[in-house]
C-alpha cells in the first residue's frame, strides 16, 4: 500500500467538527475519489495524507512507514513523495513558467535539469508557455503548471483538491484527461476531491462518501454505461450529499 489511513480522528478547537476512526487504503496507481458535504473533512483527510495538518490519534503510512514517528529528515523527504495540490494554485503573478519550474529545483536543493523541465512541459502540453508570465495564463494553463511542478518532485501521491473547481467544462476534461495519462505513464496514486460528480465518476477507481465524521461508505464507479448501477451511485450520492 502507498498509503494506508489507521483510526484516525481529528478534531478542530474552534468548531464542532469532528473526524472520528477514518480507515481506507490507496494502493499504487489508484485513484481513490472522496465526496462529502462542504465541511465534511475532505480537505483535511487530504492535508493529514502529507502532513500539512497533522491528526490527532490514529495512524497514517506512507509505504508501511507511520508518518507520525518518522524522523524531520524522513519525514521532509516523505513529504516531496505525497504533493498536495492546491484548490487555486499558489503561483507569481509577476513570474514566468520556466521559473516556477526551476523553482522547484532550487527547493529541493537540486541542479535545474532543463530536458526534465522540457519533457514535463511537452507532457502537459504547455511548452509553447515556457516563457510566459503567470498573470498572461488561463485558470486550466495555471493548474497545468501547478501539476507541472508537482511532477517534477517526482511524486508517488499527488493530492488534488478541487483542481478544476474554477475551470469551465471543456478546461476540466483536458485537465482530468492529464491526470490520467500521469497515473497510467507513471504509475502515480491520486487522491482527487471534486464537486463535479460525473467527471469523479469516470476518473476514480473507488470513491469515499465522508459524512457525519466518517467514511459511511465506498462506491466503485461503474465506467460502463450501465443505467442502473449509475441510478444507483447517483441514488446514493444524493442521499448523503444534498
Ligand atoms: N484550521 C482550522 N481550524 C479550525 N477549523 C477548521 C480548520 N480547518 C478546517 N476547519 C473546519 O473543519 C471542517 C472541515 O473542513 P474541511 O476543509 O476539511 O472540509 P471540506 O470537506 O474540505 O469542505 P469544502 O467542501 O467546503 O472544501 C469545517 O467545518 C471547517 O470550518
Ligand atoms: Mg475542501
Amino acid at each position: 500500500m502507498v498509503l494506508e489511513f489507521d483510526g484516525v480522528k481529528k478534531e478542530y478547537k474552534s468548531s464542532d467538527f469532528k473526524l472520528d476512526g477514518i480507515n481506507f487504503d490507496l494502493s499504487e496507481g489508484e485513484v481513490l475519489g472522496l465526496i462529502g458535504q462542504n465541511g465534511s473533512g475532505k480537505s483535511t483527510i487530504l492535508k493529514m495524507a502529507n502532513q500539512l495538518v497533522k491528526q490527532d490519534g490514529g495512524s497514517i503510512k506512507y509505504l508501511g512507514q507511520p508518518l507520525e514517528s518518522m524522523s524531520d529528515e524522513d519525514l521532509r523527504q516523505a513529504r516531496k513523495k505525497i504533493v498536495y495540490i492546491f484548490q487555486s494554485a499558489n503561483l507569481l503573478e509577476n513570474k514566468t513558467v520556466l521559473y516556477h519550474l526551476k523553482l522547484v529545483y532550487k527547493l529541493n536543493k537540486t541542479k535545474v535539469d532543463e530536458d526534465e523541465i522540457d519533457e514535463i512541459l511537452d507532457f502537459m502540453q504547455i511548452s509553447r508557455l515556457k516563457k510566459s508570465y503567470v498573470r498572461h495564463l488561463s485558470g486550466g494553463q495555471k493548474q497545468k503548471l501547478a501539476i507541472a511542478m508537482a511532477l517534477l518532485q517526482k511524486p508517488k501521491v499527488l493530492l488534488c483538491d478541487e483542481i478544476s473547481s474554477a475551470l469551465d467544462a471543456s478546461a476540466e476534461r483536458e485537465i482530468f484527461d492529464l491526470l490520467a495519462k500521469i497515473v497510467e505513464e507513471r504509475k502515480i496514486s491520486i487522491m482527487i476531491i471534486s464537486h463535479n460528480l460525473d467527471v469523479l465518476k469516470n476518473f476514480s477507481d473507488r470513491i469515499l462518501l465522508l459524512d457525519k465524521g466518517q467514511i459511511q461508505k465506498e462506491i466503485i464507479p461503474t465506467k460502463s454505461a450501465n443505467k442502473q448501477e449509475d441510478n444507483y451511485f447517483n441514488h446514493v450520492v444524493e442521499y448523503f450529499y444534498d
